[in-house]
C-alpha cells in the first residue's frame, strides 16, 4: 500500500474532500431530521393521522442515514461532526419552526429536498472520480429514494 492511499486503499486526499463534504451532508441532514420531526409533533388538521406518521416515517429514516453518513466518514478515516453549533454553522437547510399546516410541512420538505439532492449529486460525483463505490452506493440509493419522495410529496399537494 502507497503513501497516498488510506487503509481502504483509497486516495487519501480524495477521501479527505470526500469525507468533508459528506460532513456537509450530515449538517444538513441532523437540521432536516429535526424538522420532520417538528412536523410530526405540531402538525393539526384533517389529514393529521396521515401526515403524523409520514413524518414519523420520515424522521425515523433520517436517523438510518444520519449513522451512515457519519459511519461512512469513519470508514473513510475521517470524524463527523457531532455537535448542534457546527449543524447549524455548516448547514444550508434552516430550521423550520412552528409549522402546524400540512401544505407548509411538505413544502418545506420539498425545498429541503432541493438543498440534500445536489449535494448527494455532487458526492456521486466525487465518489465516481476517486473510485470510492461504497460512497457512492450509499449516495445513489438516498438519490432514488429521495426522487421517488419528491414525486409523492409533489402528488400530495396536486403539483
Ligand atoms: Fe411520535
Amino acid at each position: 500500500m502507497t503513501h497516498n492511499l488510506n487503509h481502504i486503499g483509497l486516495d487519501k486526499k480524495a477521501s479527505s474532500e470526500l469525507a468533508d463534504k459528506l460532513n456537509e451532508l450530515l449538517a444538513n441532514y441532523q437540521i432536516f431530521y429535526m424538522n420532520a420531526r417538528g412536523f410530526h409533533w405540531n402538525i393539526k388538521g384533517d389529514k393529521f393521522f396521515e401526515l403524523h406518521l409520514k413524518f414519523e416515517e420520515l424522521y425515523n429514516d433520517s436517523l438510518i442515514k444520519i449513522d451512515e453518513i457519519a459511519e461512512r466518514i469513519l470508514t473513510l478515516g475521517f470524524t463527523p461532526m457531532h455537535t448542534y453549533a457546527d449543524y447549524l454553522e455548516l448547514s444550508k437547510i434552516k430550521s423550520a419552526k412552528n409549522v402546524s399546516n400540512g401544505t407548509d410541512a411538505i413544502q418545506e420538505i420539498l425545498k429541503n429536498y432541493e438543498v440534500l439532492l445536489p449535494l448527494e449529486r455532487e458526492l456521486l460525483e466525487m465518489a465516481g472520480d476517486s473510485n470510492d463505490e461504497g460512497t457512492g452506493a450509499l449516495m445513489s440509493d438516498y438519490i432514488r429514494e429521495q426522487e421517488k419522495l419528491v414525486w409523492m410529496y409533489s402528488a400530495f399537494l396536486n403539483n
